[in-house]
């Protein structure tokens, strides 16, 4: 009798799954493609090129791995949660930024703090307009608060998105994302341009993501002692060598920062990532020598890709762009010789275009060589999207 009624009841139940929020519900699953797997199962001896999400090419500095060799040997506790806050990382990064400690919040990554800042301040028939094309991930977490993000998408895509967003914006618009340098685009809006909109559209937040910042040295970082309603967002994933770690941070005032505090989890930055972020800030050389290498590279490369007939366009951040006829066809011929790239031409407005990540001199020179030995077989690969 009992079982009978358990029975019927677990049928119900599982036609009454709980459901997600409305605003989950309406997303797709999150489909990241990573190129780890294909990498793994490289044949031996094929030395792979991950180029595909603009990570640092090369390791970490090896003050980061003793670092962390040292505090893992030392005794220290991986048992006790982490330091809250990360105050020394915070302290770290107000010596490298020239912001205060207490304006400086440290997250599990950028995308942690861009989420936290869609958790804090989105409520659904928020108006938010986002660059496009842009770092899609971050259509999630504005999406996930129940708003439809509009995209100021420009006629001609490596155009600072500035007047576009002009165009669009209104009094009520509540939050703008403006990445600069942008990726894929690699636009650079101007501190000025910021501080303009800032003062124009007190109540709108406008949110910078300089992930790339080392690569072009443009910032805005200091404007956020002046307008409250400014956060700059950035990341140890690009030039500092520790994606895997995940750490990132954002600058804001004392007014954003208080409500974000609100919801920001103190111990989501591990003890680990706390420790191998301090020690690659302390390393200045080996960060200058780094990006030094791609700014090199980066020029190089272009050039090598023009002089085979390649449309090139070089950015200010970590990657360049290459548009060709067809896109498929050159990021498979590129994964058969070990080299990983992104194909980005199915963004909106972005038709043609591949996004390849810069590394060092010596890596670029072993992608030109292995592109010349596919151009052997495959001679139309490069061959420019006509307009
Ligand atoms: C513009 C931009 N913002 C944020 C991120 C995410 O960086 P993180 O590794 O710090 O989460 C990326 C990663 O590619 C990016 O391109």
């Amino acid at each position: 009798m009992i079982q009978e009624a358990l029975r019927a009841r677990s049928r119900k139940l599982e036609s009454e799954v709980p459901r997600p929020s409305k605003n989950v519900e309406a997303l797709a699953p999150y489909d990241a493609v990573s190129s780890l797997a294909a990498i793994k199962s490289l044949p031996k001896g094929v030395v792979p090129l991950k180029l595909d999400w603009n990570e640092s090419a090369i390791p970490p500095s090896p003050r980061v791995i003793e670092a962390i060799t040292g505090f893992l040997s030392n005794g220290h506790h991986l048992n006790w949660y982490p330091e809250l806050n990360a105050p020394r990382v915070r302290a770290a990064l107000s010596n490298y930024t020239g912001v205060r400690p207490d304006s400086i919040l440290v997250s599990n990554g950028s995308d942690d703090a861009l989420d936290l800042v869609c958790r804090t301040y989105l409520e659904p028939g928020d108006d938010v307009i986002v660059a496009w094309p842009t770092y899609g991930h971050f259509l999630i977490y504005v999406k996930a608060r129940g708003v439809q993000p509009r995209l100021a998408l420009s006629e001609d895509p490596f155009s600072v998105p500035t007047s576009t967003i002009l165009e669009m914006i209104r009094p009520e618009t509540k939050l703008v994302y403006l990445p600069s340098p942008n990726n894929p685009t690699g636009t650079v809006t101007s501190p000025g341009d910021i501080a303009s909109l800032c003062r124009a559209f007190p109540g709108t937040m406008f949110l910078v993501d300089e992930a790339y910042y080392e690569f072009c040295g443009v910032t805005s970082a200091s404007l956020v002692a002046s307008f409250p309603n400014l956060v700059v967002v950035r990341t140890f994933s690009k030039c500092f060598g520790i994606a895997g770690l995940r750490v990132g941070y954002l600058m804001t005032g004392p007014v954003v920062m208080q409500n974000l505090r609100k919801l920001y989890n103190p111990k989501s930055v591990n003890a680990l990532a706390q420790i191998g972020a301090v020690a690659a800030l302390e390393d200045v050389d080996s960060r200058e020598a780094y990006v030094a290498q791609v700014r090199a590279s980066r020029e190089q490369f272009a050039t090598a890709l023009r002089r085979r007939g390649a449309e090139v366009h070089v950015t200010q951040a970590n990657f360049i762009l290459v548009r060709v006829r067809d896109p498929q066809r050159l990021v498979m011929a590129l994964e058969s010789a070990g080299v990983f790239v992104r194909d980005r031409s199915r963004m909106e407005g972005f038709e043609g275009w591949v996004r390849f990540t810069v590394g060092t001199v010596s890596q670029m020179h072993d992608l030109v060589e292995r592109i010349d030995v596919l151009l052997e077989t495959c001679p139309g690969l490069l061959e420019p999207m006509a307009s």
